[in-house]
């Protein structure tokens, strides 16, 4: 086990950019003194093993580490906590860095550790960082203005190539927000900042910083690979009927698909569009009675008409490089050290019967000869993913609100600096909850 945390370990420090080198290996512990059992029934894949290594906390929805390997945890309602591991893999110490009850989801530290950053649904914050004391300096609103809406999170990164740059998300405000196909709004975007020049008041999000991607109805997770290139999960729509034949037919059970996108390189791509809301993803095409054309992953209309129609979106938006199952609400994306693999949770559905989500899924990539990481599957795949870990039954989960269920309600995605595996966390209102998936062979 030792033999292997060391192994991997070695590949975290060959890849680029996000992985310090000072982080030393550590053991996959067989369990933890003192945290609770898993909260709910869950089954990992052949090949995995699950190990709850913090409970008790608030809902933990994003997790960073720091180039000392301690882990940095963003728990929507409370704030921001850091936690350090002993020699056995287990935390020995939480302390709260940030207390604040607005901070929601948005967490990001710059590759050199020293500057942090967070959000709420109206502002992004920043401060100073020292990973050896494990303090923060005083708090800096560095951008404001965003709007209020169904989708609450504004996901963060930092550019490694470029750490002053930073992408901030806001989703759209409805499930239809119509006016968001206008950039102006500032919504159902991704914006880049240059923080090293933000106003003492903080950058205007509407009005200020460079459009990186828009018609994302909400790219809630988002992540670099080692080339620089930024891959992003999106929540697509509910309830959704499409105008056949000149009948409203409801294809919502299996349609629209969730998205990963491949959005760039954020030092080189601007203004791209992703379709949002007018063009949506196919998941299930046998739902497309009037368009046969259609295959998993393909852009479609709502109802089309002679000046625009699905191969108009064809030809306009940027399709999905992969998709997952309707209504799956993927949360977070992370890659494995020599990006061989991203990972994803799923958060779970509430607009469909039987539920889906409520699973961690594992998506093989590979090195093109071009240098570029891509999936393995192709874009019309249904079957580009596999689950590793998940809840027992998902089909039987409930979701009442966001953060309610019988089950595990999946979100933050990392995977550790320490070659131990995968770090994924539950915002689950019962307990938050983080856990270690790791590899037996
Ligand atoms: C946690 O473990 C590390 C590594 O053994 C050790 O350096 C540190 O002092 C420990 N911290 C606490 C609070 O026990
Ligand atoms: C045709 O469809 C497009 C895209 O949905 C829409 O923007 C446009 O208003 C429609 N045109 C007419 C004449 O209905």
């Amino acid at each position: 086990m030792l033999f292997r945390g060391l192994v991997l370990g070695l590949g975290a420090l060959l890849s680029a950019g996000h992985v310090q080198a000072e982080v030393a290996a550590l053991p996959v512990p067989s369990s933890c003194t003192g945290v609770a059992a898993i909260r709910f029934s869950y089954t990992a894949a052949s090949g995995w093993k699950v190990v709850k290594v913090a409970g008790g906390l608030k809902q933990v929805r994003t997790i960073v580490w720091d180039p000392l390997g301690n882990m940095i945890v963003s728990q929507a309602l409370k704030g921001i906590s850091v936690h350090t591991f002993g020699a056995d893999g287990c935390v020995n110490s939480t302390t709260m860095l940030v207390s604040n009850t607005q901070l929601n989801h948005g967490l990001a530290l710059t590759p050199d550790g020293k500057t942090l950053y967070a959000s709420s649904e109206r502002a992004a914050y920043s401060w100073s960082y020292d990973p050896a004391t494990r303090k923060v300096g005083t708090q800096k609103t560095v951008v404001q203005g965003m709007d209020t809406g169904i989708h609450s999170t504004r996901n963060l990164l930092v550019v490694p190539q470029q750490p002053n740059m930073v992408l901030l998300q806001v989703g759209s405000n409805a499930n239809f927000d119509m006016a968001a196909g206008d950039k102006a709004t500032g919504r159902a975007i991704i914006k880049i900042f240059d923080i090293s020049k933000a106003p003492a008041s903080g950058f205007n999000y509407k009005t200020d910083g460079e459009v990186f991607g828009y018609g994302l109805r909400n790219e809630i997770g988002f992540t670099t690979d080692p080339a620089g290139v930024v891959w992003g999960v999106e929540n697509s729509g509910d309830d959704f009927t499409r105008t056949q034949n000149g009948r409203n037919v409801d294809i919502h059970k299996d349609n629209p698909a969730e998205k990963l996108n491949n959005l760039g390189d954020p030092l080189k791509t601007r203004d791209a569009w992703y379709g949002y809301p007018t063009c949506f993803a196919v998941w299930d095409p046998s739902a497309f009675t009037d368009n046969k054309a259609l295959k998993t992953g393909s852009h479609f209309v709502l109802s089309p008409n002679s000046s625009f129609n699905d191969a108009s979106c064809n030809t306009k938006a940027i399709a999905p490089r992969l998709t997952f199952q309707a209504h799956s609400a993927p949360i977070w994306n992370a890659f494995d050290a020599d990006a061989s693999n991203m990972y994803v949770t799923f958060h779970g559905s509430w607009d469909r019967q039987p539920a889906t989500g409520f699973k961690v899924v594992q998506i093989p990539f590979t090195k093109l000869p071009s240098g570029a990481y891509d999936p393995v599957a192709p874009a019309d795949s249904m079957t580009g993913y596999k689950d590793i870990f998940s809840a027992t039954n998902p089909s039987s989960c409930t979701a009442n609100g966001l953060t309610q269920s019988n089950c595990v309600r999946l979100t933050a995605a990392s995977w550790d600096p320490a070659g131990r595996g995968l770090f994924v966390g539950s915002d689950n209102s019962a307990e938050g909850e983080i856990y270690l998936l790791s590899k037996t062979s």
